[in-house]
């Protein structure tokens, strides 16, 4: 929904020309994040009030550029003064009033639009920042199923809650990102909020033995928090817990947002918080990505996602091997991959993880360890690919991945990593080369804060199989 000028500035006539009735129409000020910021913790009857913050902000501004253009718009509108008045008042003929008040209109139409677009660059900013990827990884056979959830968000109307499911791997995230990413640069939601229900805090073990702890995941009160600090709501900080929770509730049912809530299914106890989730929500959405099936929750639009097509399956390798370029690929077939494809099935981690082994060894070794793996269920597909990866790493490699876990799931920085393995910058960077090549590892954010993290399921196999059996099985 972009906006122009031209429509910008008959909204801007018509809302001067009612000033004294205290009345707008809705569209286009209630999808502009300059109004709706200042409707944040009032009711959208306040609407008439905002906008005239938003011209009376624009006028003055205008007096400091164009004197004479502001002072007519103000004897026009805000006093009521008919032309003929006005062009009295002014020295000027009618027939100037009226090609001077054009002309001050439109003026103030541009800059309120400039303020729209800088506030929608500034949101879109906020807003990515909190997505895992920085750079959004190139997603196939994704393009319907993107389409379902944009349609679903788009009804103004209830269940106000969706939920992306599907196995560790398959695309949630990978799709909810790409979702937002599309949202954000539109203003269907004033704003949109990112919540991982995963939480990052470890306890250091010594050893690698010993047992990993995880704090509690997500409770309805961390949510609340996150949600006040993400949209903004810094009044609403201070309040007690009952209280605050009422002031977000009040927000978010006054305004659409957008939650994202990731992960869900790590949540402390997500089926008490799926109702909670309800009661925030209209018009805001909810959007979750869950492990767990959703269905048996009336009030929530699921959407499954299964494997990806052969097709989609067999360009997924490709694009990974030659974005990765990797050698010897010019001799790959397309049988191979379709080899590839009817052992690994559609998934696209494993995929990802299999080119990832191709750096090493060759593809027809590859497909011959894949063999073994034949008719396995998912978890022990991925169990036998993670272990073939862990064979091909040295021990250093090793030691680094081992401590991964511990590290936020936003991605830590080489210091970091560097003082949890005892591995030092110079070496763990060839570490992590490696490790990234291998897609054991993932790299964020800008040159100047490279982040590096690890996938939930690399994690849990991390967790559940080399910590607790240091030896293949
Ligand atoms: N359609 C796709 N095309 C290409 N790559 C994909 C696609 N879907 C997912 N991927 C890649 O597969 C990996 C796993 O995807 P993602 O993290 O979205 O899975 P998930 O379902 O959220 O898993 P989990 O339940 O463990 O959180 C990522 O590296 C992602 O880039
Ligand atoms: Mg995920």
């Amino acid at each position: 929904m972009k906006l122009t000028l031209e429509e910008l500035t008959r909204a801007v006539h018509t809302t001067f020309r009612r000033w004294h009735r205290g009345e707008t129409e809705a569209r286009p000020w209630n999808e502009m994040l300059v109004v709706t910021r200042r409707l944040a913790d009032r009711t959208p009857a306040a609407l008439p009030l905002a906008v005239k913050e938003v011209l009376l902000n624009a006028l003055a501004e205008l007096e400091q550029q164009a004197v004479g253009s502001a002072q007519l718009l103000r004897l026009r509108f805000l006093d009521g003064l008919p032309a003929t008045a006005a062009a009295n008042r002014m020295n000027l003929t009618e027939n100037v009033v009226y090609k001077q008040q054009a002309a001050a209109i439109e003026a103030l139409a541009a800059a309120i639009l400039r303020s729209e677009s800088e506030a929608r660059a500034e949101k879109a900013a906020r807003v990515l920042e909190r997505l895992e990827t920085k750079e959004p990884p190139r997603l196939f056979g994704i393009h319907d199923k993107l389409d379902q959830v944009l349609s679903t968000l788009s009804a103004h109307g209830p269940p106000w809650l969706a939920a992306v499911l599907g196995i560790g791997g398959i695309g949630k995230t990978s799709l909810v990102d790409a979702v937002v990413r599309r949202l954000v640069e539109t203003s269907q939601f004033v704003n949109i909020a990112w919540v991982s229900a995963r939480q990052d805090r470890f306890t250091f073990w010594n050893g690698l033995e010993e047992k990993v702890l995880r704090d509690a995941a997500l409770s309805m009160e961390e949510l609340v928090d996150t949600l006040v600090e993400q949209l903004g709501f810094l009044d609403l900080g201070q309040l007690p817990a009952t209280q605050k929770r009422a002031g977000l509730r009040a927000r978010l049912n006054a305004s659409p947002y957008l939650v994202i809530v990731d992960n869900l299914e790590t949540a402390v106890d997500y089926q008490a918080l799926v109702p909670e989730l309800q009661n925030l929500a209209n018009p805001t959405w909810f959007l979750l990505t869950s492990r767990h099936s959703l269905h048996d929750y009336p009030g929530v639009r699921c959407l499954s996602l299964d494997e990806l097509s052969e097709n989609d399956s067999l360009e997924l390798l490709r694009h990974e091997m030659s974005t990765r370029c990797l050698e010897g690929i010019a001799g790959v077939t397309e049988e191979d991959l379709r080899q590839v494809y009817r052992v690994a099935g559609g998934n696209p981690l494993a995929l990802k993880l299999l080119v990832g082994q191709m750096y090493t060894l060759s593809l027809s070794k590859v497909i011959d360890n894949l063999r073994q793996a034949r008719g396995r269920s998912v978890e022990d597909l991925y169990r036998y690919i993670y272990w073939q990866s862990w064979s091909l790493l040295t021990d250093q490699a090793r030691k680094v991945l081992a401590i991964m876990p511990l590290v936020a799931q936003s991605g830590g920085q080489l210091e970091h990593i560097a003082t949890l393995s005892e591995v030092e910058n110079g070496p763990l960077l060839d570490v992590l080369q490696q490790l990234i090549a291998l897609c054991l590892v993932n790299v964020r954010g800008s040159v100047d804060d490279r982040r590096y993290s690890v996938h939930r399921l690399t994690e849990t196999f991390l967790l559940n199989e080399v910590l607790k059996w240091p030896t293949m099985p």
